[in-house]
C-alpha cells in the first residue's frame, strides 16, 4: 500500500501543474511544477483564491463557473475547453488546458483536484503548421505571377518575332532580327535556370552557409538590381542543418523585405559566429515602418515577418526588429550553434 509519503511524491512527480482547490476556490496545496508555471513561491500563493492565477478580464465568469461547478462537481478531462488563458505572477498570460476531479480529501471536505497543462509549445506548432500551409499557397501566386509575368510575356514576344523573321525580305535586316531573338531565348533560359534555382533549397552542406547566403545576395542583386554590401563571416559546418537553413530563410526574406519595401536601392548584410551561435543583421535607410506586435497578429497578415520569427524561435535562437517610420530597418536574428536543449527530458 501507497502511504501519504508516496501519494506526496506521486502529486509532485506530475508532470503538470497540479493544484487542489477547496469548496471555497481557495488554492491549498501546489505542486512544484506549478509553482513554477505561475512564478510564484509556495508561501505567495497558498492561501489564495485560485483566481488569482485567471486573468483579470475572466475572473467574474471564472467564479460564476466555478461556483456552478461546485453545485455538480465531476470529472473533467483535459482539451474540453478551448483557449484558456492563465496568469503568471510577472503579469504574462500562457494558454493552458485544464482538467477537473472532484476529491473528498481526508478531512472530509470537498476539494477539487486541477491538473493544468502549458500549451505555448503546442499553439505555436499549430501557429507553424499554420503559417507552412498559407507559405505554400503564397508561394504558388508568386510563382504562378513569375510564370505568367516573365515567361509566358517572353515566349509571346519571341512567337510574334518568330513570324516576323519569316515575313522579312531583306537579308541584313532578317539576321539582326535573329541575332535578337537568339538574345532574347539565352534571357529567357537564364531566367527559367534562375527560377529553378530560388527554388530549390541552398546547398548548405557542401556549400557552406556563408557561401549559400552569399549566392542568394548575388541573385537578388542580379534580379532586382538591388546593392547589397555582404560582409559575410565564415561559418563552422558544425551547425545544425535545420538551424542553418532557418538562418538562411530569414536572411533572405529580410532582404527581399528591403528591396521591396525599403524605397532605397541597398542593404547592408553581415554574418557573424561565435561558438555559441550565429548572427545575421540586415539593415536598410530606407522608409521604416510602424511594426505591429507580431505575436498579436494572425491569418494572412505579415506572413513574412511573423514567419521570420517563429523561424528564429524554433532553432531556440531569436529575432529583433528595430524600424519606425523615416528611420530605416534592422533586422537581427541569432541561432544557436547546437542544437536547443530538449525540453522534455
Ligand atoms: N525593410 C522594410 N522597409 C520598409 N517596410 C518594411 C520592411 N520590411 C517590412 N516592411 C513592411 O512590413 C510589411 C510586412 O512585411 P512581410 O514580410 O510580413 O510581408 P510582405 O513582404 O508584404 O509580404 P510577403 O508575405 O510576401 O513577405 C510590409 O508589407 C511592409 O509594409
Ligand atoms: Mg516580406
Amino acid at each position: 500500500m501507497l502511504n501519504q509519503r508516496d501519494y506526496t511524491a506521486v502529486f509532485e512527480s506530475s508532470p503538470d501543474a497540479m493544484l487542489v482547490v477547496d469548496a471555497n476556490g481557495v488554492i491549498r496545496d501546489l505542486n512544484r511544477q506549478a509553482l513554477a508555471m505561475f512564478g510564484y513561491g509556495r508561501e505567495e500563493i497558498e492561501g489564495s483564491p485560485v483566481e488569482r492565477l485567471v486573468p483579470e478580464a475572466s475572473r467574474a465568469r471564472h467564479v460564476l463557473h466555478r461556483r456552478r461547478y461546485g453545485e455538480s462537481p465531476h470529472p473533467r478531462p483535459m482539451g474540453q475547453e478551448l483557449e484558456l488563458q492563465a496568469l503568471r505572477k510577472d503579469g504574462m498570460t500562457i494558454p493552458v488546458e485544464i482538467s477537473l476531479s472532484p476529491s473528498t480529501l481526508g478531512s472530509g471536505e470537498p476539494h477539487v483536484i486541477c491538473a493544468v497543462r502549458d500549451m505555448t509549445g503546442w499553439k505555436r506548432l499549430r501557429r507553424l503548421s499554420g503559417m507552412m500551409i498559407t507559405g505554400a499557397e503564397q508561394e504558388r501566386r508568386h510563382l504562378s505571377r513569375e510564370l505568367h509575368d516573365e515567361f509566358l510575356q517572353s515566349l509571346v514576344a519571341l512567337k510574334i518575332r518568330a513570324k516576323l523573321l519569316a515575313d522579312e525580305k531583306d537579308d541584313a535586316e532578317r539576321e539582326r532580327a535573329r541575332e535578337r531573338m537568339a538574345g532574347e531565348i539565352a534571357d529567357t533560359i537564364r531566367g527559367v535556370k534562375r527560377m529553378i534555382r530560388g527554388l530549390l533549397p541552398p546547398a548548405l552542406d557542401h556549400q557552406g552557409l556563408s557561401s549559400a547566403i552569399g549566392s542568394a545576395l548575388r541573385d537578388i542583386e542580379e534580379v532586382y538590381g538591388f546593392t547589397v554590401h555582404a560582409r559575410l563571416g565564415r561559418v563552422g559546418r558544425s551547425m545544425d542543418e535545420n538551424a542553418a537553413l532557418a538562418l538562411y530563410r530569414i536572411v533572405q526574406e529580410a532582404v527581399m523585405n528591403a528591396v521591396r519595401h525599403s524605397g532605397v536601392g541597398e542593404a547592408a548584410v553581415t554574418l557573424e559566429s561565435t561558438a555559441e551561435a550565429v548572427t545575421a543583421t540586415v539593415r536598410d535607410e530606407g522608409c521604416g515602418f510602424a511594426l505591429p506586435d507580431l505575436e498579436a497578429l494572425s491569418g494572412d497578415d505579415c506572413i513574412g515577418l511573423v514567419g521570420m520569427r517563429e523561424r528564429a524561435a524554433l532553432t531556440g535562437g531569436w529575432l529583433d526588429i528595430r524600424t519606425s517610420p523615416g528611420k530605416g530597418t534592422t533586422v537581427r536574428v541569432s541561432v544557436p550553434v547546437a542544437e536547443p536543449e530538449d525540453e522534455q527530458e
